[in-house]
């Protein structure tokens, strides 16, 4: 019978009766950008979990797993390497995928001459301004957002200092001044704070709330809060609580998005029935949210995961699909666009620049937005360009 039905749905396809099906195509149909996957080299060099990789119909983007961070990309003081994460660009370009690219600022995977170097605060941050420089500027025009600094909250919400170079040389500060250095690098790029346990309204939520507000406070741009979504099976609850938690930083103006969704489960006695559930609960949340963005899995077989013994992704180690793809699926809705569509608040057009009391904003500084008092007018030949609802720049 499978057979059979498939056999039938290629000769319908081919007549184009039947419209080409896929996790991204729902998630589209459903008004959303992209479905994703993490993609690393491990699965470019197999070629039946590529194969998988290479569906656009179901994945319409792509985030590399450890090709892009501070480690792999800049391993020695100005020495630059970036031949593996240009092999998944070139894959995802190929098939006409978009790149979230990740990540730029992080604690974890940074080399050792960082870490160790005891630099002082103006030294490191020019270190971290000419890593931003270099690593956005390569791939400049083909990340459609960047994960510009990934993990700075304690748990309470709180900024990490302890264990992060970042953190305890330059302070909070270099939150701020590493958005402005990727705006600068790639000005059409959608800018996001990564975080994990954000996905729920609770301390480190809020805590990442007020990072946004503080990045804008400074006057740097940022445009996404990425909830990365790595959530246990039986533990995923509702949906509203998902809903809700992403209005609030919607409410900030900025989209959301989930970035690294996995939903473990132990692969000695697996709950696919409820993991299913869990994942359609996710798909169920974005689609209810104009500002949620796409949801991107932290790779989609279990044969490739990061979490030990367990089996969290939607296809199983043999490569076969698991409950959780139907799920997903249905939980996106008809591939026929018969999905409610999402409202998308539509921008107003750039404000030109009004003369507002002699005084001009420089080139990438703010110029606009709610609550801003300063200097409306850029200088030439710069036009205070609309980025959110909070914050307009001097491009
Ligand atoms: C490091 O320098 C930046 C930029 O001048 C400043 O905002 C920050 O507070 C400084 N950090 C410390 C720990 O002094």
């Amino acid at each position: 019978m499978p057979a059979l039905k498939s056999i039938l749905l290629a000769a319908l396809a081919s007549t184009g009766l039947v419209a080409a099906d896929g996790l991204n195509s729902r998630a589209k149909a459903a008004g959303k950008k992209y479905f994703g996957t993490e993609v690393s080299g491990q699965v470019l060099n197999d070629g039946s979990a590529n194969a998988i990789a290479k569906n656009a119909e179901d994945f319409g983007q792509y985030t590399c797993e450890n090709e892009m961070k501070f480690d792999a990309t800049e391993p020695s003081r100005g020495t630059f390497s970036y031949g593996n994460a240009d092999k998944i660009v070139a894959q995802a370009q190929a098939n006409g995928q978009l790149m979230r690219c990740h990540a730029l600022v992080w604690h974890s995977q940074v080399p050792s001459w960082v870490t160790n170097g005891r630099f002082d605060n103006a030294t490191l941050i020019s270190i971290m301004k000419n890593h931003i420089a270099n690593v956005v500027g390569h791939y400049k025009g083909k990340c459609y957002a960047w994960d510009v600094v990934n993990e700075a909250l304690n748990e309470d919400g709180s900024y990490r200092n302890s264990g992060s170079v970042w953190g305890s040389t330059i302070g909070p500060a270099f939150i701020p001044i590493a958005f402005a250095a990727a705006a600068a690098a790639d000005p059409a790029a959608k800018l996001y704070y990564n975080d994990y346990n954000c996905d729920r309204p609770g301390a480190k939520s809020t805590g990442a709330q007020n990072l946004i507000k503080m990045v804008k406070a400074y006057g740097a741009p940022i445009h996404g809060m990425g909830l990365q979504g790595h959530l246990t099976t039986g533990q995923v609850g509702s949906a509203s609580q998902y809903v809700s938690n992403m209005q609030a930083f919607a409410n900030l103006g900025v989209d959301v998005a989930f970035t690294e969704l996995d939903i473990a489960t132990p692969s000695s006695s697996p709950n696919f029935g409820q993991q299913a559930t869990d994942y359609a609960t996710i798909v169920s949340a974005c689609k209810q949210v104009s500002a949620c963005v796409g949801i991107t899995t932290w790779g989609f077989t279990d044969k490739y995961t990061w979490i030990s013994n367990s089996a969290p992704l939607i296809w199983n180690t043999n490569l076969q699909k698991k409950p959780a793809y139907d799920a997903i699926l249905n939980a996106w809705g008809s591939s026929s666009g018969g999905g409610t569509p999402t409202t998308t608040t539509s921008a107003p057009a750039a404000t030109s620049s009004a003369p507002s009391g002699g005084c001009t904003a420089a080139h990438w500084a703010q110029c606009g937005g709610q609550g801003y008092t300063g200097c409306k007018t850029c200088e030439a030949p710069y036009k205070c360009t609309y980025g959110n609802d909070w914050y307009s720049q001097c491009l």
